[in-house]
Protein backbone atom coordinates (compact mmCIF):
# COMPACT_ATOMS: atom_id res chain seq x y z
CA UNK A 1 0.00 0.00 0.00
CA UNK A 2 1.77 3.50 -0.91
CA UNK A 3 0.26 6.83 0.97
CA UNK A 4 1.32 10.61 0.37
CA UNK A 5 2.29 11.43 3.62
CA UNK A 6 1.98 15.10 2.91
CA UNK A 7 -1.51 15.85 1.45
CA UNK A 8 -1.87 19.28 0.89
CA UNK A 9 0.07 22.94 0.23
CA UNK A 10 0.48 25.53 1.62
CA UNK A 11 -3.02 27.90 1.07
CA UNK A 12 -5.41 24.93 0.26
CA UNK A 13 -7.07 25.73 3.18
CA UNK A 14 -7.44 29.48 2.85
CA UNK A 15 -7.89 29.43 -0.87
CA UNK A 16 -11.20 31.00 -2.00
CA UNK A 17 -13.41 31.63 -4.69
CA UNK A 18 -11.97 34.27 -6.09
CA UNK A 19 -8.97 32.03 -6.75
CA UNK A 20 -11.15 29.09 -7.66
CA UNK A 21 -12.44 31.50 -10.55
CA UNK A 22 -9.26 32.63 -12.06
CA UNK A 23 -8.07 29.16 -11.91
CA UNK A 24 -11.35 28.13 -13.88
CA UNK A 25 -11.03 30.39 -16.47
CA UNK A 26 -8.60 28.61 -17.67
CA UNK A 27 -10.41 25.57 -18.50
CA UNK A 28 -13.55 27.65 -19.48
CA UNK A 29 -13.37 27.14 -23.31
CA UNK A 30 -12.44 23.12 -23.06
CA UNK A 31 -15.66 22.99 -20.29
CA UNK A 32 -17.83 24.11 -23.08
CA UNK A 33 -16.25 22.10 -25.59
CA UNK A 34 -17.15 18.81 -24.30
CA UNK A 35 -20.35 19.82 -23.11
CA UNK A 36 -19.63 20.20 -19.21
CA UNK A 37 -20.88 22.63 -17.01
CA UNK A 38 -18.95 24.91 -14.99
CA UNK A 39 -18.26 23.48 -11.31
CA UNK A 40 -19.09 25.85 -8.65
CA UNK A 41 -16.43 26.54 -5.48
CA UNK A 42 -17.00 24.98 -2.51
CA UNK A 43 -14.54 25.30 0.73
CA UNK A 44 -11.88 22.27 0.98
CA UNK A 45 -12.43 19.57 3.36
CA UNK A 46 -8.73 17.87 3.66
CA UNK A 47 -8.54 14.38 4.31
CA UNK A 48 -6.15 12.95 7.22
CA UNK A 49 -3.05 10.92 6.59
CA UNK A 50 -3.20 9.36 10.30
CA UNK A 51 -7.25 8.01 9.00
CA UNK A 52 -5.29 6.83 6.20
CA UNK A 53 -2.63 4.96 7.76
CA UNK A 54 -4.64 3.49 10.53
CA UNK A 55 -6.41 1.46 7.92
CA UNK A 56 -3.39 -0.53 6.42
CA UNK A 57 -1.99 -0.78 10.10
CA UNK A 58 -5.22 -2.67 11.03
CA UNK A 59 -5.13 -4.55 7.70
CA UNK A 60 -1.29 -5.11 8.32
CA UNK A 61 -0.56 -5.03 4.36
CA UNK A 62 2.91 -6.64 4.04
CA UNK A 63 4.74 -3.48 2.81
CA UNK A 64 3.99 0.27 3.19
CA UNK A 65 5.29 2.91 0.38
CA UNK A 66 5.07 6.19 0.75
CA UNK A 67 6.27 9.40 -1.01
CA UNK A 68 6.26 13.26 -0.16
CA UNK A 69 7.98 12.92 3.32
CA UNK A 70 8.75 10.99 6.38
CA UNK A 71 5.77 9.62 8.36
CA UNK A 72 5.94 10.16 12.01
CA UNK A 73 8.46 8.43 14.19
CA UNK A 74 5.41 6.16 15.96
CA UNK A 75 3.93 5.12 12.67
CA UNK A 76 7.40 3.65 11.58
CA UNK A 77 7.43 2.11 15.22
CA UNK A 78 4.38 0.62 14.80
CA UNK A 79 5.10 -0.80 11.12
CA UNK A 80 8.21 -2.46 12.17
CA UNK A 81 6.53 -4.28 15.12
CA UNK A 82 4.17 -5.43 13.10
CA UNK A 83 6.43 -6.79 10.19
CA UNK A 84 5.18 -4.31 7.83
CA UNK A 85 8.13 -3.41 5.05
CA UNK A 86 8.58 -0.15 5.35
CA UNK A 87 9.79 2.07 1.78
CA UNK A 88 10.39 5.54 1.19
CA UNK A 89 10.87 7.69 -1.74
CA UNK A 90 13.71 10.26 -2.33
CA UNK A 91 14.28 12.67 -4.68
CA UNK A 92 17.44 13.81 -3.56
CA UNK A 93 20.56 12.46 -1.70
CA UNK A 94 19.40 14.33 1.40
CA UNK A 95 16.26 12.70 1.24
CA UNK A 96 17.59 9.72 0.94
CA UNK A 97 19.73 10.21 3.93
CA UNK A 98 16.72 11.42 5.89
CA UNK A 99 14.49 8.26 4.57
CA UNK A 100 16.72 5.66 6.36
CA UNK A 101 17.58 7.60 9.70
CA UNK A 102 13.52 7.89 10.05
CA UNK A 103 14.82 3.93 9.84
CA UNK A 104 12.72 3.00 6.88
CA UNK A 105 13.69 -0.48 5.40
CA UNK A 106 14.24 0.65 1.85
CA UNK A 107 14.93 3.51 -0.32
CA UNK A 108 13.62 4.48 -4.10
CA UNK A 109 15.65 6.94 -5.48
CA UNK A 110 12.87 8.48 -7.97
CA UNK A 111 14.84 10.38 -10.91
CA UNK A 112 13.10 12.96 -12.73
CA UNK A 113 12.36 10.72 -15.99
CA UNK A 114 9.46 9.01 -13.78
CA UNK A 115 5.98 9.60 -15.09
CA UNK A 116 3.56 11.28 -12.47
CA UNK A 117 3.99 13.57 -9.36
CA UNK A 118 8.00 14.63 -7.94
CA UNK A 119 7.49 13.20 -3.95
CA UNK A 120 10.04 15.77 -2.98
CA UNK A 121 9.98 16.90 0.03
CA UNK A 122 13.24 18.86 1.64
CA UNK A 123 13.50 21.05 -0.96
CA UNK A 124 10.78 22.35 -4.12
CA UNK A 125 10.44 20.15 -6.77
CA UNK A 126 11.73 22.23 -9.05
CA UNK A 127 15.15 22.28 -7.19
CA UNK A 128 15.33 18.67 -6.69
CA UNK A 129 15.30 17.28 -10.52
CA UNK A 130 17.76 15.09 -10.76
CA UNK A 131 18.35 12.09 -13.16
CA UNK A 132 18.14 8.50 -12.66
CA UNK A 133 21.63 7.61 -13.70
CA UNK A 134 22.92 10.57 -11.44
CA UNK A 135 20.97 10.09 -8.40
CA UNK A 136 21.19 6.17 -8.23
CA UNK A 137 25.02 5.87 -7.55
CA UNK A 138 24.99 8.74 -5.14
CA UNK A 139 22.00 6.99 -3.59
CA UNK A 140 23.23 3.65 -3.01
CA UNK A 141 26.50 5.52 -2.15
CA UNK A 142 24.61 7.54 0.66
CA UNK A 143 22.64 4.71 2.58
CA UNK A 144 23.28 1.27 3.63
CA UNK A 145 20.08 0.26 3.37
CA UNK A 146 18.76 -1.28 -0.53
CA UNK A 147 18.12 1.18 -2.52
CA UNK A 148 14.96 0.42 -5.77
CA UNK A 149 15.60 2.40 -8.69
CA UNK A 150 12.99 4.25 -10.52
CA UNK A 151 12.16 6.71 -13.62
CA UNK A 152 12.68 6.23 -17.21
CA UNK A 153 13.27 2.48 -16.88
CA UNK A 154 11.00 0.55 -19.12
CA UNK A 155 12.42 -2.30 -20.22
CA UNK A 156 15.79 -5.51 -19.42
CA UNK A 157 18.34 -2.87 -20.36
CA UNK A 158 17.14 -0.53 -18.02
CA UNK A 159 16.53 -3.08 -15.24
CA UNK A 160 20.16 -4.52 -15.58
CA UNK A 161 21.43 -0.39 -15.81
CA UNK A 162 20.01 0.14 -12.47
CA UNK A 163 21.61 -3.37 -11.05
CA UNK A 164 25.16 -1.55 -12.67
CA UNK A 165 24.36 1.35 -10.44
CA UNK A 166 24.46 -0.29 -7.65
CA UNK A 167 20.41 -0.16 -7.14
CA UNK A 168 18.72 -3.92 -5.49
CA UNK A 169 15.52 -4.00 -7.33
CA UNK A 170 13.80 -1.47 -10.21
CA UNK A 171 10.50 0.35 -9.80
CA UNK A 172 8.51 0.63 -13.12
CA UNK A 173 5.12 3.06 -13.60
CA UNK A 174 4.09 4.34 -17.12
CA UNK A 175 4.98 0.43 -18.95
CA UNK A 176 2.36 -1.10 -16.59
CA UNK A 177 0.75 1.41 -16.41
CA UNK A 178 0.25 1.14 -20.53
CA UNK A 179 -0.98 -2.06 -19.80
CA UNK A 180 -4.75 -3.26 -20.02
CA UNK A 181 -4.95 -4.37 -16.29
CA UNK A 182 -4.08 -0.89 -14.84
CA UNK A 183 -6.25 1.90 -14.51
CA UNK A 184 -5.45 4.24 -16.92
CA UNK A 185 -8.27 4.99 -19.64
CA UNK A 186 -7.69 3.53 -22.90
CA UNK A 187 -7.18 7.34 -24.45
CA UNK A 188 -4.54 7.24 -22.20
CA UNK A 189 -2.95 3.56 -23.14
CA UNK A 190 -3.28 4.14 -26.26
CA UNK A 191 -1.47 7.36 -25.79
CA UNK A 192 1.36 5.81 -24.29
CA UNK A 193 1.59 2.63 -26.70
CA UNK A 194 1.31 4.99 -30.00
CA UNK A 195 4.72 5.55 -30.68
CA UNK A 196 4.24 9.41 -29.94
CA UNK A 197 4.95 9.43 -26.47
CA UNK A 198 8.49 10.77 -26.57
CA UNK A 199 7.59 14.14 -25.62
CA UNK A 200 6.64 14.65 -21.86
CA UNK A 201 7.23 17.70 -19.48
CA UNK A 202 6.51 18.33 -15.53
CA UNK A 203 3.60 20.93 -15.38
CA UNK A 204 1.81 22.15 -11.64
CA UNK A 205 -1.02 22.92 -13.87
CA UNK A 206 -2.62 19.63 -13.76
CA UNK A 207 -2.70 18.93 -9.99
CA UNK A 208 -1.11 21.92 -8.20
CA UNK A 209 2.36 19.99 -7.74
CA UNK A 210 4.81 18.98 -9.95
CA UNK A 211 4.39 15.99 -12.31
CA UNK A 212 5.31 14.94 -15.47
CA UNK A 213 2.80 13.65 -18.44
CA UNK A 214 2.55 13.27 -22.26
CA UNK A 215 3.07 17.10 -23.42
CA UNK A 216 -0.56 17.94 -25.40
CA UNK A 217 -2.55 20.90 -25.68
CA UNK A 218 -3.73 20.80 -22.09
CA UNK A 219 -0.03 20.18 -20.72
CA UNK A 220 1.27 22.65 -23.16
CA UNK A 221 -1.61 25.71 -21.85
CA UNK A 222 -1.42 25.15 -18.30
CA UNK A 223 2.66 25.53 -18.71
CA UNK A 224 1.67 29.35 -20.48
CA UNK A 225 2.51 32.18 -18.73
CA UNK A 226 0.22 33.93 -16.20
CA UNK A 227 -2.07 30.78 -16.26
CA UNK A 228 -3.56 30.45 -12.32
CA UNK A 229 -2.91 27.23 -10.51
CA UNK A 230 -4.66 26.26 -7.22
CA UNK A 231 -2.66 24.68 -4.53
CA UNK A 232 -2.47 20.88 -4.16
CA UNK A 233 -5.02 19.40 -4.13
CA UNK A 234 -7.43 21.89 -5.16
CA UNK A 235 -6.12 22.19 -8.78
CA UNK A 236 -6.40 18.64 -9.01
CA UNK A 237 -10.27 18.65 -8.04
CA UNK A 238 -10.45 21.13 -10.24
CA UNK A 239 -9.38 19.46 -13.30
CA UNK A 240 -11.53 16.30 -12.71
CA UNK A 241 -14.52 18.64 -13.76
CA UNK A 242 -12.85 18.70 -17.00
CA UNK A 243 -11.02 15.17 -17.42
CA UNK A 244 -14.38 12.73 -16.76
CA UNK A 245 -16.19 14.65 -19.70
CA UNK A 246 -13.32 14.82 -22.09
CA UNK A 247 -12.70 11.24 -21.44
CA UNK A 248 -16.92 10.43 -22.26
CA UNK A 249 -16.08 13.06 -25.49
CA UNK A 250 -12.72 10.92 -26.64
CA UNK A 251 -10.74 14.08 -26.16
CA UNK A 252 -7.26 13.26 -25.16
CA UNK A 253 -5.50 16.26 -25.70
CA UNK A 254 -7.35 17.93 -22.55
CA UNK A 255 -6.56 14.92 -20.30
CA UNK A 256 -3.77 14.41 -17.88
CA UNK A 257 -1.95 11.68 -19.70
CA UNK A 258 0.64 10.64 -17.00
CA UNK A 259 3.94 9.18 -18.06
CA UNK A 260 7.47 9.08 -18.04
CA UNK A 261 10.37 9.99 -20.30
CA UNK A 262 10.26 6.58 -21.42
CA UNK A 263 7.04 6.36 -22.44
CA UNK A 264 8.26 6.16 -26.28
CA UNK A 265 9.57 2.59 -25.71
CA UNK A 266 6.66 1.55 -24.04
CA UNK A 267 5.34 -2.04 -26.27
CA UNK A 268 3.47 -4.26 -24.06
CA UNK A 269 -0.19 -4.30 -24.21
CA UNK A 270 -0.27 -6.56 -20.97
CA UNK A 271 1.47 -7.55 -17.64
CA UNK A 272 2.32 -11.42 -18.74
CA UNK A 273 3.44 -10.19 -21.56
CA UNK A 274 5.91 -7.61 -20.15
CA UNK A 275 7.03 -9.47 -17.17
CA UNK A 276 7.37 -11.89 -19.79
CA UNK A 277 9.72 -9.60 -21.61
CA UNK A 278 11.63 -8.22 -18.55
CA UNK A 279 12.64 -11.47 -16.82
CA UNK A 280 13.85 -13.12 -20.16
CA UNK A 281 15.57 -9.80 -21.14
CA UNK A 282 17.37 -9.36 -18.04
CA UNK A 283 18.47 -12.85 -18.15
CA UNK A 284 20.00 -12.07 -21.19
CA UNK A 285 21.58 -8.85 -20.00
CA UNK A 286 23.28 -10.11 -16.79
CA UNK A 287 24.42 -13.21 -18.36
C1 LIG B 1 0.18 7.72 -13.13
C2 LIG B 1 1.24 7.48 -12.09
C3 LIG B 1 0.88 7.55 -10.76
C4 LIG B 1 1.85 7.34 -9.77
N1 LIG B 1 1.47 7.42 -8.46
C5 LIG B 1 2.39 7.18 -7.50
C6 LIG B 1 2.00 7.21 -6.13
O1 LIG B 1 0.85 7.49 -5.78
N2 LIG B 1 2.95 6.91 -5.21
C7 LIG B 1 4.26 6.60 -5.56
O2 LIG B 1 5.07 6.33 -4.68
N3 LIG B 1 4.64 6.61 -6.84
C8 LIG B 1 3.74 6.88 -7.81
N4 LIG B 1 4.13 6.86 -9.12
C9 LIG B 1 5.55 6.62 -9.45
C10 LIG B 1 5.83 5.15 -9.76
O3 LIG B 1 5.68 4.41 -8.56
C11 LIG B 1 7.24 4.94 -10.29
O4 LIG B 1 8.22 5.31 -9.35
C12 LIG B 1 7.50 5.72 -11.56
O5 LIG B 1 6.41 5.62 -12.44
C13 LIG B 1 8.76 5.19 -12.21
O6 LIG B 1 9.09 5.90 -13.36
P1 LIG B 1 8.53 5.53 -14.84
O7 LIG B 1 7.16 6.14 -14.91
O8 LIG B 1 9.49 6.20 -15.75
O9 LIG B 1 8.49 4.04 -14.95
C14 LIG B 1 3.19 7.07 -10.13
C15 LIG B 1 3.55 7.01 -11.50
C16 LIG B 1 2.59 7.22 -12.47
C17 LIG B 1 3.02 7.15 -13.92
Amino acid sequence: MNLWVSMEDEGAATSDAEAFERALSNLAPHLDAVGASKPQFSPYKPLRFEDQVRVLLDTRVPAFSFIYGIPPKEILLECHRQGILTIGTATTRDEAIAVEEAGVDVVVASGFEAGGHRGSFLRSSEDSLTGTISLVPQIVDAVGVPVVAAGGIADARGIAAAFALGAQGAQMGTVFLACEESGATTLHREAILSGKAGRTSLTRGFTGRLARGIHNQLLEEMNGPGVAVLPYPLQRALMRNLAVPAQQAGRSEFLALWAGQSAGIAQYPDVATLLQSLVNGVSEELV
